[in-house]
């Protein structure tokens, strides 16, 4: 049966990089499939309101095009996510779609465990900041299966092709692995559970990961200096257990706030009326 790949695409420049990179990853999946592709940017995306109404109703009170790419992404078999660098971040809809994902801890239907290739693209090498990072952690928020993430280099729309069979050959070399069961490998250096190269130090050489948040600590083997890291099993998102027991938490928030209402109402109200709005 064909495969069904939602290629999410947060440049809003038709024939740009991320929408190239993405068409000729396809070209190189080994398996029959249909591509269906969402521009995030012309889609109307509300940004969370904070109500927690859809977690005690099960649905968002915000009317815009959420669910259309949030079901289309449940029903796919596998995702692309490609975000140009912009300031040395992802594309800031990336993250506004990701907090109206909140509706899914309640929702119907889920998107955990599709497979998902991430992809940055920066106009400049060296600038692409945590684009990376954005984009790996929305994955492991929403419980993908991150098969591979990259970064291509490239200005103007289709420069990441141009002179460029390096950059050519890695997106050939994606199309594999998209579907492939092979267990992902980490770069020596990265954090062993999630593969991030993004670590926070904590001092007194302990560590925490950026992106799967669990704590380890900076080893010298000799040779090079690695990362042991445990899971912590207080980390909110991690397993699909954590991410459970979260969606729980969040659950008991409409009883928390009905006990604690009056009380907190005595912190705020004093606050109400300073300063003026623009
Ligand atoms: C507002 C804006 C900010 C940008 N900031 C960065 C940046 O911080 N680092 C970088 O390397 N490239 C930056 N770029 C360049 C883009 O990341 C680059 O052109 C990329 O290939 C665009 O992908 P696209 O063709 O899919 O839109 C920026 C571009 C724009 C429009």
């Amino acid at each position: 049966m064909k495969k069904n790949i939602v290629a999410l695409i947060l440049s809003p420049r038709e024939s740009g990089n991320c929408e190239v990179l993405t068409k000729e990853i396809c070209r190189h999946i080994p398996e029959e499939h249909e591509l269906t592709l969402v521009r995030l940017t012309s889609k109307d995306i509300k940004p969370c309101k904070g109500c927690y109404a859809c977690l005690v109703s099960g649905s968002c009170p915000l009317d815009d095009d959420f669910l259309e790419v949030a079901e289309a992404m449940a029903k796919s078999d596998a995702l692309i996510i490609a975000s140009p660098t912009y300031f040395i971040g992802a594309n800031g809809v990336l993250k506004v779609f990701l907090d109206r994902c909140l509706q899914l801890f309640s929702a119907k239907f889920s998107v955990r465990g599709k497979p998902v290739i991430n992809l940055v693209t920066a106009g400049i090498k060296g600038e692409a900041g945590y684009s990376e990072m954005m984009l790996n952690s929305f994955s492991l928020i929403l419980g993908l299966k991150l098969r591979a993430s990259e970064i291509f280099y490239g200005a103007l729309p289709g420069e990441i092709f141009y002179e460029n069979d390096e950059q050519l050959q890695r997106a050939e070399n994606l199309g594999s692995k998209l579907f492939s069961t092979e267990k992902r490998s980490f770069a020596e250096w990265a954090c062993p559970l999630c593969g991030s190269d993004v670590i926070q130090l904590l001092g007194e050489n302990k560590i925490q990961c950026v992106v799967c948040r669990n704590y380890g600590e900076v080893v010298n083997d000799g040779k090079n200096l690695k990362l042991k890291v445990t899971l912590n099993p207080d980390n909110i998102f991690f397993t699909e257990e954590q991410a459970g027991r979260h969606g729980l938490w969040l659950q008991e928030m409409k009883s928390r706030f009905m006990q604690l209402r009056r009380k907190l109402a005595e912190i705020t109200g004093p606050y109400a009326d300073e300063g003026k709005w623009l």
